[in-house]
């Protein structure tokens, strides 16, 4: 298939830093968009990929599926966008469409589902790369409109940090008066904090670090609960209704599940893989307590997700960053040392 070169920021192997790369873009099929990229969202998810951390990962790799930009050009069978429309990429480019996942706009648990990088691409025969790159052609089933009255910069991690958090949020059907705990606050607590404050719930933060006390305030939660300090999670035993646990890496669930209100339930969006310790059952069965996980969220729900914040002006805490410092930024936010969302700025990569 035909493809054109373009440049992007990528790595070669899980030890050595991301560097600038050439990949393909294929030539416009009949339903393609091509999209120049404007700013892409730092996740955490970038830095796991790029380093192999959940043992999956096929080199070189570009990372990047926050992607915001303008449509440079379009397929001949196109109906949704024309040249000039600002849109959003997220984590996916492409599901089998057929499947009941697809059927019930839950694309992102379709088997086939092609992620915005490290998927394949049926057409190219070859890996997807993601939106730390100059340009991006993604079927027009899969991209986003974007609310005309947001910061570009600041609506890109929406597409990751935002829909992954949203998803459980809308899932476990939080409201008004709903307790919800977040715990951690990176990329996607700051948007839980924003998200559940703007569905009207009482908003709590499970952190480590002190020093966000008045950061998480302003970022719509009601108290913050230092998770090392046992008097304060004492005080929260049997409250809340939701808890979304956004923390990257292992960690003991056991305290937080007894923070669960009967009935309550403890959603991991952070850590992939074996717990350790194990679960206690005591808790959980003595009050009819659940834990469970969730994966980003289909499109359609990713497009409610964006008209929301349009509505309600959320957009994302972001440090705007050039391609070239991204190596850096990813040491800084493996020390939690970002407020709270890098986001690059792409003109960077094409000077
Ligand atoms: N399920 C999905 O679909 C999905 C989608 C996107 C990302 N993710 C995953 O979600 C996780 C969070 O991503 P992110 O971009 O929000 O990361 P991030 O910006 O680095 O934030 C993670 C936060 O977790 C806390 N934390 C970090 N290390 C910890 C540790 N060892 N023990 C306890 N707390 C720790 C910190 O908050 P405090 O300082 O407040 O404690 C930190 O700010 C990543 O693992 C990412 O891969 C999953
Ligand atoms: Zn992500
Ligand atoms: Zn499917």
């Amino acid at each position: 298939m035909n493809y054109t070169v373009v440049k992007a920021f990528g790595t070669e192997s899980s030890n050595a830093n991301l560097q600038l790369l050439e990949i393909k873009r294929r030539t416009l099929l009949g339903k393609d968009v091509e999209i120049d990229i404007l700013y892409c969202g730092v996740c955490h998810s970038d830095l796991h990929f790029a380093r192999n951390d959940w043992g999956m990962t096929q080199y070189p790799v570009v990372p990047g599926h926050e992607v915001v930009g303008k449509v440079t050009q379009v397929g001949s069978e196109t109906s949704k966008y024309k040249i000039g429309d600002i849109v959003a990429v997220g984590c996916l480019v492409d599901s089998c469409r057929s499947c009941q996942n697809c059927k019930d706009d839950l694309e992102q648990y379709c088997p086939e589902w092609v992620g915005t990088y490290g998927g394949f691409d049926k057409h190219l025969q070859e890996n997807t790369h993601g939106g730390y790159s100059e340009k991006i052609v993604v079927d027009e089933d899969f991209v986003l409109k974007v609310p005309d009255n947001l910061d570009l910069a600041g609506i890109a991690p929406v597409l990751c940090a935002g829909i992954t958090t949203w998803s459980p949020l809308r899932h476990w059907k939080v409201k008004k008066g709903s307790k919800v705990a977040v715990v951690g606050l990176g990329g996607l607590g700051h948007m839980a904090l924003k998200l559940a404050h703007a569905l009207g719930a009482d908003v709590t933060l499970f952190s480590r670090s002190t020093n966000k006390i008045d950061d998480a305030k302003a970022l719509g939660a009601d108290r913050v609960i230092i998770s090392t300090d046992q008097n304060q999670m004492d005080s929260v035993i049997n409250t809340f209704d939701v808890i979304i646990d956004t923390v990257p890496y292992v960690h003991d669930l056991n305290p937080y599940i007894t923070t669960l209100n009967t009935n309550g339930t403890l959603v991991i969006v952070g850590y992939l893989g074996p717990l350790d310790p194990m679960l206690v059952t005591v808790p959980m069965i003595m009050g009819r307590k659940s834990v469970a996980g969730s994966l980003i969220g289909g499109i359609a729900e990713t497009q409610e997700l964006l008209d929301f914040c349009g509505k309600h002006n959320i957009t994302s805490d972001v440090e705007v960053i050039n391609m070239q410092n991204i190596n850096e930024a990813y040491e800084r936010m493996l020390k939690s040392d970002v407020k709270y969302r890098f986001v690059i700025d792409m003109k960077s990569l094409k000077a």
